[in-house]
């Protein structure tokens, strides 16, 4: 979590490019910020506040500084609260630091440094890096010579920037196991945790690799690997996303990326389309392979769960696993199985250590990964990328129905294509999700009638339609912070039913499938303990469900490829309406980050 800016240019003050640059990149953490400049006298300067990027803004607007050379974090707290003491940059008189990851050793580190006669500010594991490079400087060491010393005494994961006091012509940077990419402008460069951060001035950028150090002076950076080689690494030229950035006529984020679902789920699937022979086409997948494991976190974790029920239909067994609970099994590699790891990000700390731990074990390794360029899509032998666009809200919404739709397209692909029966049904997606968007009155009354104080909710489902329930609980919990549970229907009767009474919203996913009868089933057995129904179903299913339903939302008939994305819309539409309601921070919901870059 946490994101990073460091800009070096031959004049000029950074200040507000560095904070914009923040704001672009508050979707990996937004509970303080800060930053220090280089002053024209080469001094350290510093600027940190708790709460968003706008409340640094405010303080650097009040309280101005200035220089051509400075870094700059926005948080997400991991050791130590969210105070200004904790905030990033961390500094010293010689040296400021902004870090992203945790150093796992730092109690060790911190409690030398404190006997060498250091004394520590903040609550932090980030702030034993200032104090460890001050020591380096107080033994002699230059810049560059702190970092090569220091940093390789750190364990755990970390993307570092420092700037040092009497040195205003480099930022100096080290990588392991978080993501930093170098920027490459005109006379000026950028270091920063996602390279969407210096989109609008630099379009060459350079992925560093664990182990790397560099150090970046004004159009030029140097970098040495490991073992202290001086390394070249690829130049790529990033594709233009600015736009993506903006927010247009939507009040949200949200709002904005719920609405472009139609037009993203038929870009991914056109990067799959073969138009001569009219069927899918996946040029970068392998070959069908005997067994899938699917590895993933959160909303991801979900669209593997739905893509289970499509590659098992497909005559492929596969299993779906949480990324941060695979990791620490044991697991036996076989060269008849393929992993496929799915993420919006390509920067999630589980799903890149599962990854790793497969790759350690020589298995295979397919990616479905939204960001190009990210760690995912750099590291994976097969990538297939969807083409959701830079998604800003916390909440995934089209990176989730962007994975499902590749998750149908890869299916059908390792079935031959797809014949044209069920190619036609996932072109018809994108019209049936923009029909679904335009009907919203619905999810504003329920938002204003038995959501506006509901504490709980339940959502039903079984088979695909259970791993749909499952994102749609999450997505109300995050956004509404209501308290949200999905449960497969036939589980219902096991233990939570005790739940149910006349308070209790239930949402029920009931497409007319071969699983219909048993999910009516369980709607009845709701409606007998008075829960309060809503009912997604289509026209076949209305008539069966209307009189158990508080309220009843029809939906386009749908066909087990195309029902998860079509049933997913009215949960998202449902907690966006629910958050909206109760005045919570849509974009941004509290506690939370973009991209879980921690473990
Ligand atoms: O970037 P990833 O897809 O790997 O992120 C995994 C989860 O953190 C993510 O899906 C999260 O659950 C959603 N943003 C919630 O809406």
């Amino acid at each position: 979590m946490c994101g990073i800016i460091g800009i070096i240019r031959q004049s000029g003050n950074v200040t507000s490019d560095m904070v914009a640059a923040l704001q672009r990149l508050e979707y990996r953490g937004y509970d303080s910020a800060g930053l220090s400049v280089l002053n024209a006298d080469g001094q350290i300067e510093r600027r940190r506040t708790s709460g968003k990027v706008s409340a640094l803004l405010d303080l650097t607007t009040k309280h101005p500084l200035s220089g051509p050379v400075g870094i700059a974090h926005t948080r997400w707290a991991t050791h130590g609260k969210p105070v200004e003491q904790n905030a990033h940059p961390h500094t010293s008189a010689s040296v400021s630091v902004v870090h992203n990851g945790i150093i796992e050793n730092y109690m060790a580190l911190k409690q030398t440094l404190i006997a060498a006669g250091h004394r520590f500010d903040s609550e932090t594991d980030s702030e034993v890096i200032v104090h460890l490079l001050e020591e380096a400087l107080r033994q002699g060491h230059t810049p560059s010579q702190a970092m090569a010393w220091a940093v390789p005494q750190f364990h755990g994961a970390f993307a570092i920037v420092a700037v040092f006091a009497g040195d205003p012509h480099h930022l100096y940077a080290a990588v392991k196991g978080s993501p930093l990419v170098v920027g490459l402008g005109e006379g000026e460069g950028y270091l920063a945790s996602d390279a969407l951060a210096f989109a609008p001035y630099a379009t060459r950028a350079i992925y560093l690799q664990d182990g790397d150090l560099a150090i970046l002076s004004a159009g030029h950076v140097s970098i040495t690997d490991d073992t202290g080689t001086p390394v070249t690494r690829p130049i790529v030229i990033l594709p233009p996303s600015v736009a993506a950035l903006d927010r247009g006529p939507y009040r949200h984020f949200m709002a904005k990326e719920m609405d472009e679902q139609p037009i993203v789920t038929a870009s991914t699937l056109r990067s799959f389309w073969d138009p001569v022979h009219e069927t899918v086409i996946m040029e970068d997948a392998p070959p069908r392979p005997r067994r899938v494991d699917i590895m993933a976190c959160g909303t991801s974790y979900f669209a593997g769960m739905v893509g289970q029920t499509w590659l098992e239909r497909a005559g492929i067994p596969t299993q779906v696993h949480i990324a941060s609970e695979f990791r620490y099994r044991p697991y036996f590699a076989d060269s008849d199985t393929l992993s496929l790891f799915i993420s919006q990000s390509g920067e999630t700390a589980d799903t890149l250590a599962a990854l790793k731990y497969v790759h350690g074990q020589g298995g295979r390794s397919l990616a479905i990964v939204n960001v190009a360029g990210s760690s995912l899509h750099r590291l994976a032998h097969h990538t297939l990328l969807t083409k959701a666009g830079p998604e800003i809200g916390v909440a995934s919404t089209k990176a989730f129905t962007t994975q499902l739709m590749t998750l149908a397209a890869l299916s059908l692909f390792w079935q031959g294509g797809g014949h044209a029966e069920e190619t036609g049904e996932l072109v018809s997606i994108p019209g049936h999700l923009r029909h679904v968007l335009n009907v919203t009155a619905p999810y504003h009354d329920l938002a204003h009638g038995i959501f506006r104080h509901a504490q709980s909710a339940l959502f039903i489902g079984r088979g695909p339609s259970y791993a749909v329930a499952l994102e749609g609980a999450l997505k109300l919990k995050e956004l509404s912070y209501i308290h949200a549970e999905a449960l497969a229907a036939g589980e219902l009767k096991h233990g939570s039913i005790a739940l149910v009474d006349e308070h209790l919203p239930v949402v029920a996913l009931a497409p007319t499938d071969a699983l219909f009868e048993k999910t009516a089933s369980n709607i009845e057995e709701i409606a007998a303990r008075q829960g309060q129904l809503i009912i997604l179903t289509d026209r076949q299913g209305a008539p069966r469900l209307q009189r158990f339903a508080h309220t009843l939302i029809t939906l386009p008939e749908t066909t087990p490829l195309s029902m998860p994305l079509i049933y997913t819309l009215p949960l998202q539409l449902l907690a966006y309406h629910v958050a909206l309601a109760r005045g919570t921070d849509i974009d941004q919901p509290r506690n939370l980050a973009k991209s879980v870059t921690v473990e």
